[in-house]
């Protein structure tokens, strides 16, 4: 019992003394280890007779449980205490510059499609999305494209192998197929923007296999090719933040309108350079018309109640314009030289009203 008392007396002033965590956990390890003092006696209560061995026993527990408290105890205090003189030694020089961070940019793909739908957006159309593997009905045939048809072969498509000639699976070659996913499925009146991926077998300077459209539906009962020509006009000019730019509807053909229109705006290549808006040159942006009966008919739209006007555009393309991007396959090359040049930051927001 005595030797107890000693020991606990030393281990005590020890664990009082000790000026760091490093001391503390040198005491534990003495006293509480695998070897410690306290182990070691412990160990030797195996010899005792049962009386002797139950006393020291819980002596000797009682001793462990104290000391380990103490350590405890006097090991948080010096923790706060570290801590403390840590913070009064170190201070922040707020007056250093800031380390220079790494800024992401907004691709122009990305940019001019946030444009265009900030643009229809303000017009009304909502956003609507599809599929990019699409059905050769979705994408051909519900668009009066039937099998034999020749705009089947300017289209250059993608098939997926397997099924048959009537249910293959394409990779949509235009966003029009949205049009009919939209037509099936909900009640006019319709107003849309559709933008995303769309693939053609093609690679040149102006065409990449992967390339970007918008398209827009609107579908009413009193809809007509004035709100489609007043819809393209204003948003061309909202988009190339040119006011009085010409807009000019050319007589053309699409399978899924009819009357069919390319929409070309004004612009000038003299001298070798090429502006918008300027001059008498014209340049062709986009496709559009109003939906063919047909196309509404395939879709049980009735096509003597309901009338439609349909757009689609290439993102690209709008932006090589808009930005003088010269290269389309630049866009997918990932070069951050590239996007450093021609990327956006953030925080520009569009809007028809106050130009972009
Ligand atoms: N889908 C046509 C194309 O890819 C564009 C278009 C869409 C034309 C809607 C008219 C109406 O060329």
């Amino acid at each position: 019992m005595k030797e107890l008392e000693t020991l606990r007396s030393e281990l005590m002033s020890a664990v009082e003394k000790a000026g760091s965590l490093d001391d503390l956990e040198k005491i534990r390890v003495s006293a509480l280890g695998k070897k410690g003092r306290i182990t070691e006696l412990m160990k030797g209560l195996g010899g005792m007779d049962p009386d002797s061995r139950k006393q020291a026993g819980q002596s000797l527990n009682a001793l462990k449980a104290e000391i380990a408290d103490a350590i405890e105890a006097k090991k948080r205090a010096s923790a706060d205490s570290e801590l403390e003189a840590r913070l009064a030694r170190e201070s922040v020089d707020v007056t250093l510059p800031v380390r220079p961070e790494s800024e992401g940019y907004i691709h122009p793909i990305s940019q001019t499609i946030d444009e265009v739908v900030a643009i229809l957006g303000e017009m009304g159309l909502g956003v609507a999305e599809g599929p990019d593997i699409e059905d050769d009905w979705h994408n051909f045939t519900a668009l009066n494209i039937p099998p034999d048809h020749p705009a089947r072969q300017e289209h250059d498509t993608f098939y997926l192998p397997g099924a048959g000639d009537d249910d293959r699976l394409v990779l949509r070659t235009h966003t029009s197929p949205v049009q009919i996913r939209t037509m099936m499925t909900a009640e006019p009146p319709i107003r849309i923007i559709v933008p995303g991926r769309t693939y053609r077998c093609d690679y040149d300077a102006t065409h990449s296999p992967m390339f970007h459209q918008v398209e827009g539906l609107v579908v009413d009962e009193t809809t007509h090719m004035g709100h489609l020509k007043g819809c393209i006009i204003d948003f061309c000019r909202a988009f190339f933040d040119v006011d009085d730019l010409p807009v000019r509807f050319r007589p053309s053909y699409f399978p899924f309108t009819e009357p069919s229109a390319e929409v070309d705006i004004g612009c000038t290549r003299e001298g070798g350079e090429f502006r918008i808006g300027h001059g008498d040159d014209w340049l062709e942006i986009l496709g559009s018309g109003m939906v063919n009966a047909k196309v509404l008919e395939n879709c049980n739209i009735d096509s003597t109640k309901y009338q439609g006007f349909a757009f689609g555009m290439g993102i690209e393309r709008l932006a090589m314009l808009k930005y003088g991007i010269p290269d389309l396959r630049t866009f997918y090359e990932s070069d951050l030289r590239w996007l450093r040049h021609y990327g956006f930051g953030a925080l520009q927001v569009p809007s028809m009203v106050g130009g972009l």
